[in-house]
């Protein structure tokens, strides 16, 4: 019998982390991150009600900490990693600072990068899969949205990079980008917030849709690799 994988998910405590975690717990043990350890508790709990085999491991970081990644992840083997966390403050270039810049690629960028560097031994070893969760915003950047823009550029610039590495040292990690539209979350209702405009969950993506892809990313036959998947909203 083939082992059950082990799989990292960061940002499990948001829309998009929490339905990714639901998606794979009847297939995957789970290490699932989050800044705040209650919440997480309650996460863990929720899903072994529903799930009695998933064995999970909780992992408590602020992601614009990355110094303190390595300590925290030293005992962890993933064989997959989900970089899933994310942040989106809006905003014209003439009025965003610089800490919202650096708060925001910190998170959506720095985050990721260093994550991947310390457990890539791991991945590599079990010849799994790196996805990254980017948006429609890594690869077209609007007015307003520059800082949340540039770090999903940024982020689709470290998963290329990554994939052509992992190719040429012939390791078997695969490495997918998934670009999705608006989504049903925390996320999104602060977005609508800022456009003034009001927020009905029921008229975006689903956050489950977009944990199914993630699930169907990892499990797909080895013959191929779901390089960069746009998961944009269906016709009515
Ligand atoms: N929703 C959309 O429309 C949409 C569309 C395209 C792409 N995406 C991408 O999908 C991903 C998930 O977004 P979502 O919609 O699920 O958003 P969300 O509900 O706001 O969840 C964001 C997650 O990121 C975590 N996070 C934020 N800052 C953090 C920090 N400093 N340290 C540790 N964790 C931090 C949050 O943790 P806390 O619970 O501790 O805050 C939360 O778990 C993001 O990468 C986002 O860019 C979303």
């Amino acid at each position: 019998m083939t082992p059950r994988p082990l799989t990292l998910i960061t940002g499990a405590t948001g829309g998009i982390g929490r339905a990714i975690a639901a998606a794979l717990a009847p297939e995957h043990d789970l290490i699932l991150q989050g800044r705040d350890i209650a919440t997480l508790q309650k996460l863990q709990s929720e899903l072994q009600n529903d799930v009695l085999v998933t064995r999970i491991h909780l992992l408590s970081l602020d992601l614009t900490q990355p110094e303190t990644f390595a300590e925290a992840t030293a005992d962890l083997r993933p064989t997959h990693l989900i970089h899933n966390a994310g942040v989106a403050e809006l905003g014209g270039a003439n009025e965003q600072g610089h800490a919202v810049w650096t708060r925001t690629l910190a998170v959506n960028v720095v985050a990721p990068a260093e994550l991947t560097r310390l457990l890539l031994p791991a991945v590599r070893a079990g010849r799994g899969t790196v996805v990254f969760i980017n948006s429609g915003a890594g690869l077209r950047a609007g007015a307003g949205w520059g800082s949340y823009a540039a770090s999903k550029h940024a982020l689709k610039a470290l998963a290329d990079a990554l994939r052509q590495e992992e190719a040429e040292a012939g390791s078997g990690v695969r490495v997918s980008s998934l670009y999705p539209g608006r989504t049903a979350s925390e996320m999104q209702r602060r977005i609508r917030e800022h456009e003034g405009q009001p927020y009905d969950p029921a008229s975006f993506i689903q956050p489950e849709t977009v944990a199914d892809v993630v699930r169907y990313v990892l499990s797909a036959p080895r013959d191929v690799s779901l390089e960069d998947v746009a998961v944009r909203p269906g016709p009515n």
